[in-house]
């Protein structure tokens, strides 16, 4: 069973998607524990609603940003998860946290990277004029939004959508492209640090179509 340590800035929707496909049987995975940076992020009572451990850890009560990681990933690493789930965790984390974990934290970002890092990707997409769209998961390495893609979803772009009509396309697909992502890893068949290791000149996998 793939022990997961999720990561949740905000609402949390991703988050109640593992923690549905857990309950249903078709994810076999534990989550040890919700870190969120926030206070009021309601991913804290879905956890919490779900009898998982719910934590804050929160920038402002650190030095620096050496500090809030040594915090999180202390705290995170005490619950011997095996992988480390970003999913809607709107905060950088640090070189040396991601480099002293290799390969064992995975992200879900709103566009089909390398497009659209960063933030407001679903009006990036609309500037950029693009007719598809959608959602990639992949790992996390020192640079945003930039580690191997593992798998993505697509979506079209429609005439009239806004940022928020392609938002709620995008992440009815996110759920489960997380879910179907997550499953994989748990039953061996893609290995994110196996994965990072290709960054080493080997060609990337292609990423899976969910
Ligand atoms: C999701 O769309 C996720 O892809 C995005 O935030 C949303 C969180 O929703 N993540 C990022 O933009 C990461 N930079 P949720 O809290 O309902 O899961």
């Amino acid at each position: 069973t793939l022990r997961l340590a999720v990561l949740a800035s905000g609402r949390g929707s991703n988050l109640q998607a593992i923690l549905d496909a857990i309950a249903s049987g078709a994810l076999d995975a534990s989550i040890v524990g919700l870190w969120s940076d926030r206070r009021d992020a309601f991913a804290l009572e879905r956890a919490r609603a779900a009898g998982v451990p719910a934590h804050v850890v929160r920038p402002r009560d650190h030095a620096d940003r050496a500090a809030h990681d040594a915090a999180l990933f202390g705290s995170i690493d005490a619950t011997g998860a095996d992988l480390i789930v970003c999913a809607g965790y709107m905060r950088l984390i640090g070189a040396s946290a991601v480099a002293a974990r290799p390969g064992r934290m995975i992200n879900i970002h709103p566009s089909l990277l390398p497009l659209f890092k960063g933030l407001h990707t679903h009006q990036q997409a609309l500037d950029a004029g693009v007719t598809e769209h959608g959602a990639s998961v992949h790992v996390v390495t020192a640079d945003l939004d930039a580690g191997p893609v593992l798998a993505q979803a697509r979506v079209p772009v429609l005439p009239g959508d806004d940022a928020d009509t392609l938002a709620a396309r995008v992440l009815e697909r996110e759920h489960p492209l997380l879910v179907q992502t997550l499953h994989t890893i748990a039953t061996g068949r893609l290995v994110p640090g196996a994965e990072m290791a290709r960054l080493d000149g080997a060609p990337l996998a292609a990423p899976l179509q969910l």
